[in-house]
């Protein structure tokens, strides 16, 4: 079997995603669940296309849903530098859910986190990351009257009480055991998943009762929220709710989106001329000639075009369908592929970037302040 590895800090390797879900012990988000939520909208192509494709105790928060008992929404973004696609995603997501649900979203930033865990990143650059990042977020149209976004290092007065809550339930051995901290790991690191499960329970908090929380998120943060989970009862809280998303690829191939392969990544400040250098140099399933390929087809399925399109660029399924086939009969070849996908992230880049410009005048309506 191929090896893989994903933590909070590290992808590397092949993802079997089936596999991973298997060895996180979480469940599918399958046709079942899905239709329970097409209750309330037509399911989100993510849920359709199995993107968001596994979660814990998604059924049951549903259940209660039904009865009458609202959920609130969490999710989060550590500001180790400026926005890319791979990050969007999710926040995409997570802003379908609160408009079909009406929930409220705490939004965590977590400058604490990146300066712990990176080599040469001060307090103050991670700071400066986190106003960018807040203005994509922003810009993605969240409703200001219920979405609350916070800085830990600036929010702290409101969160440590309950990452304190936290960090008491958790020894050593287990963050040991989850995480796999060394020695030679900084004391901070070691209690920062306490600072990542706080915000679970900060609606609950507010609140003054305890109400479910559902995390829209990569599912390569459920060690943290495994430890969330196994605390919440202790303080009193229902464990949290959980939906994760297949990480969105890279454009060379690989399964994560990273700046530390800029090349490969394609940011919310890109200029069009940039965004057409990446997508052109982009991972195809194409054949080794155009005589090939007419002949024989691409292969969609190892193509990160296609993959582009699938993940976010081509909501419509008809359209992802014709993509598909034309290239499997070799009607399509990559050149047309990749000027399609360069034109729609360009389209969509031109939007983001002017409400993004907005969004600086309206920082602190969203955010939550001590
Ligand atoms: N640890 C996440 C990161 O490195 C940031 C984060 C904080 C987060 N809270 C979250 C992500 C909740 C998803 C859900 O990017």
């Amino acid at each position: 079997m191929a090896e893989f590895t994903v933590t909070p800090w590290e992808v590397s390797g092949e993802i079997d995603y089936d596999e991973l879900m298997k060895k996180f012990g979480t469940s599918p988000i399958d046709n079942k669940l899905v239709n329970r939520i097409s209750k309330y909208a037509e399911p989100h192509f993510m849920l359709r296309r199995g993107i968001f494709y596994s979660h814990r105790d998604l059924g049951k928060t549903l259940d209660e849903y039904e009865k009458g008992k609202p959920f609130y929404l969490y999710t989060g973004r550590g500001p180790s530098g400026m926005t890319h696609l791979g990050h969007i995603m999710p926040w995409i997501f997570t802003k379908w859910m609160q408009d079909v649900f009406d929930a409220e979203l705490y939004f965590q930033i977590t400058d604490d986190e990146k300066f712990l865990f990176k080599d040469g990143l001060d307090l103050e650059k991670a700071r400066e990351y986190a106003y960018e990042n807040i203005l994509d977020i922003i810009a993605l149209g969240f409703d200001p009257e219920k979405t609350h976004i916070f800085l830990d290092t600036e929010y702290i007065h409101h969160l440590y009480p309950l990452a304190l809550r936290t960090a008491k339930r958790i020894t050593f051995s287990t963050a040991k055991a989850v995480f796999g901290f060394k020695n030679s790991s900084n004391i901070g690191e070691i209690f920062y998943t306490s600072m990542q499960s706080a915000p679970a329970f900060i609606g609950s908090e507010l609140g003054g009762e305890p109400t479910n929380c559902i995390v829209p998120c990569g599912i390569d943060q459920d060690p943290h929220f495994r430890v969330t989970r196994d605390v919440a009862p202790f303080l009193g809280y229902p464990k949290t709710t959980m939906m994760y998303c297949k990480l969105f690829p890279s454009l060379l191939g690989g399964d994560k989106m990273s700046s530390s392969v800029p090349e490969a990544t394609v940011y919310t400040t890109d200029t069009p001329k940039q965004v057409k250098k990446k997508i052109g140099k982009a991972l195809t399933g194409g054949a080794v000639s155009v005589e090939e390929q007419r002949k024989n087809g691409g292969n969609p399925d190892v193509c990160m075009v296609y993959r582009y399109f699938s993940y976010m660029f081509e909501p419509d399924d008809d359209k992802l369908k014709k993509i598909r086939d034309e290239c499997r009969n070799g009607e399509r070849l990559c050149g047309q592929c990749k000027m399609e996908l360069t034109e729609k992230i360009n389209d969509f880049l031109k939007k983001h970037q002017e409400k993004r410009e907005k969004a600086k005048d309206k920082v602190e309506d969203f955010m939550l302040r001590d």
